[in-house]
């Protein structure tokens, strides 16, 4: 079966793409076997994203998936408390589930990243969907770190459209901007799901009842998280809604959708002080050839799919 390990920093949509990810792998035919999930800080701390994480794969009955505590802080920087105005306070809508009582693995989320890649060497597929603080920790571990992984997907970053925090950058990106600066440097393939295509795909209410509806635990306990993140999204869209960034990633990653456009170009991350910190410049017309700080063009970015992603997320996530 093929080896996946997940990063993330959970978080409303990162529960969304926790619970896809699971269905997935319960399906035998699918051969998906996820090995690991860290945890890093972003829609709230390391700590209380690996106890979310843990809390929702009980819920889906798997107390088999290692779940390791990555970092607490960004590289050069310090954790700043997240997004509850985003997230809620707990990071998952302020849904009480029931507390799993499991623990944590006795390494970091970059150590476990490196043991896996280097027990799957050339196999295993790395999802990340928080900032890329774990990403760019295990690179520093292993810099042999690109050859072992397969692939390395990505939700982040803005090609075309504006940020989501400021005016250029993307929340994952810009809440470690010296990390991303690093992972999109490396020698490896990556796949970026910015917010070009996260932003058009939305849960609706009805999306949102169906889960609710279903009876399903983590169907239910998702479709309740929903609704804090719905609010927020009022602001956005001028209704209630949601992006459905982390779990797009995920879908992109298994190779469930078409995608429409996704051209592969040189990405550099600004990692100034400036104005522009965070952006991912993404060179989609080609005149950067001559890219002095990247090592070619080696990113697929994601601009646009064949089809609405909503009814494919809700019928895996209501798949009995
Ligand atoms: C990304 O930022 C986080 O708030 C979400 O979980 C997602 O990973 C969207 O910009
Ligand atoms: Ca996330």
């Amino acid at each position: 079966r093929a080896p996946y390990y997940l990063d993330c920093d959970t978080g409303i949509d990162d529960a969304l793409a926790i619970a896809y990810l699971l269905e997935a792998a319960a399906d035998e035919s699918r051969g998906i076997d996820i090995v690991g999930i860290g945890s890093v800080s972003g829609n709230v701390s390391a700590a209380v994203g690996a106890v979310n994480t843990l809390d929702l794969i009980a819920l889906s009955g798997r107390t088999d998936i290692p779940v390791a505590v990555g970092e607490h802080h960004p590289q050069g920087g310090e954790f700043r408390g997240g997004a509850p105005h985003v997230h809620g306070a707990n990071g998952i809508g302020d849904v009480e589930i029931a507390a799993s009582g499991a623990s944590v693995v006795d390494e970091s989320a970059a150590e476990m990243l490196v043991r896996l890649a280097r027990e799957h060497a050339g196999e295993l597929r790395v999802i990340a969907i928080g900032p890329l603080t774990n990403i760019a920790a295990a690179l520093r571990l292993e810099p042999g770190l690109p050859s072992l992984v397969k692939e390395l997907t990505l939700m982040g970053g803005a090609a075309a459209v504006p940020g989501n925090i400021t005016p250029v950058a993307e929340a994952n990106i810009a809440n470690d901007a010296d990390a991303a600066a690093e992972v999109f440097a490396a020698d490896w393939f990556i796949t970026m799901v910015p917010l070009d295509v996260t932003m058009p795909n939305v849960f609706l209410e009805h999306h949102r009842q169906a889960l609710i509806d279903s009876g399903r635990p983590v169907a239910v306990a998702v479709g309740h998280m929903l609704d804090y993140y719905f609010e927020f999204y009022v602001g956005v869209y001028g209704h209630r809604a949601s992006a459905l960034h982390d779990p797009l990633a995920v879908a992109i990653a298994l190779g469930d959708l078409e995608l429409k456009s996704a051209p592969v170009v040189r990405v550099l991350v600004d990692d100034t002080a400036g104005p522009g910190r965070g952006q991912t410049v993404c060179d989609l017309r080609g005149v950067y050839n001559g890219f002095p700080e990247q090592s070619g063009a080696h990113t697929r970015v994601v601009l646009a799919l064949e089809e609405d992603f909503a009814p494919t997320l809700l019928a895996r996530l209501l798949l009995a």
